[in-house]
């Protein structure tokens, strides 16, 4: 039997001040992108924005539905977009934000689990990994440098 670690580095911003402007920049559209969630079941508002390789910025949101398991996550949403509008671009960053109507969230929240995975499929599809930005409504700023540090093992289309 042998024992294998998996771990994580990522970086700890304390302030989007901090950040690099390219990557602030990306974070506002998000958070300005959170603004349009459609979100009337959950209340919870998720801004997301991509950088793709021409430079451009591309922001979605969160997209809900009565019936709850059709709701798409922003992250999906904006994904899904950038591929459908700019089919010759690579994404090489992802920020995403959110905002809780009953508390503010301080700490960045994670994308879920289906979300990471789409991110490691668009990775994969690309050819490129994008640095994924969190924040919660405040407070500090994590930085993953690839969307598969977030999704370690993860299952992907070499194995079809
Ligand atoms: N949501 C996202 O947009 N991204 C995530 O990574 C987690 C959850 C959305 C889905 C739903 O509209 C609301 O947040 C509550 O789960």
């Amino acid at each position: 039997m042998k024992e294998h670690t998996l771990s994580t580095v990522f970086h700890i911003f304390e302030s989007p001040e901090e950040l690099p402007a390219p990557d602030r920049d990306l974070l506002a559209l998000a958070r300005q992108s959170r603004a349009h969630s459609y979100s009337p079941y959950s209340n919870f508002k998720v801004g997301a924005a991509v950088r793709l390789s021409n430079g451009e910025m591309l922001g979605g949101s969160n997209y809900e539905n009565a019936s709850y398991p059709m709701c798409i996550c922003a992250e999906q949403s904006v994904l899904a977009a950038a591929a459908s509008r700019f089919p010759g671009e690579k994404i090489t960053a992802i920020a995403v934000t959110v905002q809780n109507p009953k508390r503010v969230i301080e700490q960045p929240a994670a994308p879920c689990g289906a979300c990471r995975q789409v991110i490691c499929e668009t990775e994969r599809k690309n050819g490129q990994t994008m640095q994924v930005i969190i924040r919660g409504e405040t407070g500090p700023v994590y930085v993953f440098e690839k969307g598969g540090d977030l999704l370690p093992l993860g299952f992907d289309g070499g194995y079809l």
